[in-house]
C-alpha cells in the first residue's frame, strides 16, 4: 500500500512571518492526518523558521532546489549538506519552472538527484510535457526520456515522482482523471523496467491546478498517490482541505 504524499510547493512566495502564520494555523488542521505524508516546501529564506515550527509534527520540510556540488565557489547556490543542516529531509528537483527559466537539463536534474540522495535527502522529482508536446502526441516520449535520464544510476529509495503537465501548472486547467491516470500508469511501467516490482511501492503524485474542488477525483485514480500543490497551497484553508481529501 502506498501512503498518499501531498506536498506544498510555495515557489517564490511568503516571507518568514507569512510562513509562520501559515504553519501556526495549519498544524491543528492536520493533527489527525497520520495516514497522509505531508510536505511543505517554502522558499530558502523561510526554511529555518518552518523547521523550528514543524519539528515534532511529522510534517516534512522540503527545499525547492539545490546545487549538486558539496561546497565551493558557486555564488548564490545552496548545497545538499546545507539543506540537511537546516532540517530539510526532501528537495524538489526538475520542476518545469527550473527547466524553463533556469535552463536545467535532464543531465543537471540527474546530477542534482544523485547529490541529494548522497546527502540523505529524499527527492520529489518532477516531470511533464508542454502543451505543444501533448498536442504533437509526444507526451509518452517526453515522460520516457525524463524518467530514464533523470533517474539514470539512481536507486529508488525515497524518490517521489511528480507528474506535472506544464499546461496545467498555474493555468486552472487540470488534467482530466483519464489523462492523469494514463500518464501515471505509463511512468510506473517505465519505472518497472529499471526497478522491477519496487515500482509498485513508489509514489507518483500529480501537480497542476490542484484545488479543494478537484483533489478528491484526482486522488481516486489508481496510480495517483498524492499531489504537488502550488497556488492552492498558499492558503492554509485550501491546503488543509487538500491534505484531508475524501477517499
Ligand atoms: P499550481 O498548483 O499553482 O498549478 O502549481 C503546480 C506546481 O507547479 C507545483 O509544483
Amino acid at each position: 500500500m502506498r501512503k498518499p504524499f501531498i506536498a506544498a510547493n510555495w515557489k517564490m512566495n511568503k516571507t518568514i512571518s507569512e510562513t509562520q502564520e501559515f504553519i501556526r494555523k495549519f498544524i491543528p488542521e492536520v493533527k489527525d492526518s497520520s495516514d497522509v505524508t505531508i510536505a511543505i516546501a517554502p522558499p530558502f529564506t523561510s526554511l529555518p523558521a518552518a523547521a523550528a515550527m514543524i519539528k515534532d509534527t511529522g510534517i516534512i520540510l522540503a527545499a525547492q532546489n539545490l546545487f549538486y556540488e558539496e561546497k565551493g565557489a558557486y555564488t548564490g547556490e545552496i548545497s545538499p549538506l546545507m539543506l540537511v543542516d537546516i532540517g530539510c529531509t526532501y528537495v524538489i528537483i526538475g520542476h518545469s519552472e527550473r527547466r524553463q527559466y533556469f535552463h536545467e537539463t535532464d543531465d543537471t536534474v540527474n546530477k542534482k538527484i544523485k547529490a541529494a540522495k548522497k546527502a540523505g535527502l529524499g527527492v520529489i522529482f518532477c516531470m511533464g510535457e508542454s502543451l505543444e508536446e501533448r498536442e504533437a502526441g509526444k507526451t509518452f516520449e517526453i515522460l520516457q526520456r525524463e524518467t530514464e535520464k533523470g533517474l539514470e544510476g539512481v536507486d529508488p529509495e525515497s524518490i517521489v515522482i511528480a507528474y506535472e503537465p506544464i499546461w496545467a501548472i498555474g493555468t486552472g486547467k487540470t488534467a482530466t482523471t483519464e489523462q492523469a491516470q494514463e500518464a501515471h500508469a505509463y511512468i510506473r511501467e517505465k519505472l518497472r523496467v529499471s526497478y522491477g516490482n519496487k515500482a509498485d511501492e513508489l509514489c507518483i503524485i500529480y501537480g497542476g491546478s490542484i484545488t479543494p474542488d478537484n483533489v478528491d477525483s484526482i486522488m481516486a485514480c489508481r496510480d495517483v498517490d498524492g499531489a504537488l500543490v502550488g497556488g492552492a497551497s498558499l492558503k492554509f484553508e485550501s491546503f488543509s482541505r487538500i491534505v484531508n481529501f475524501r477517499r
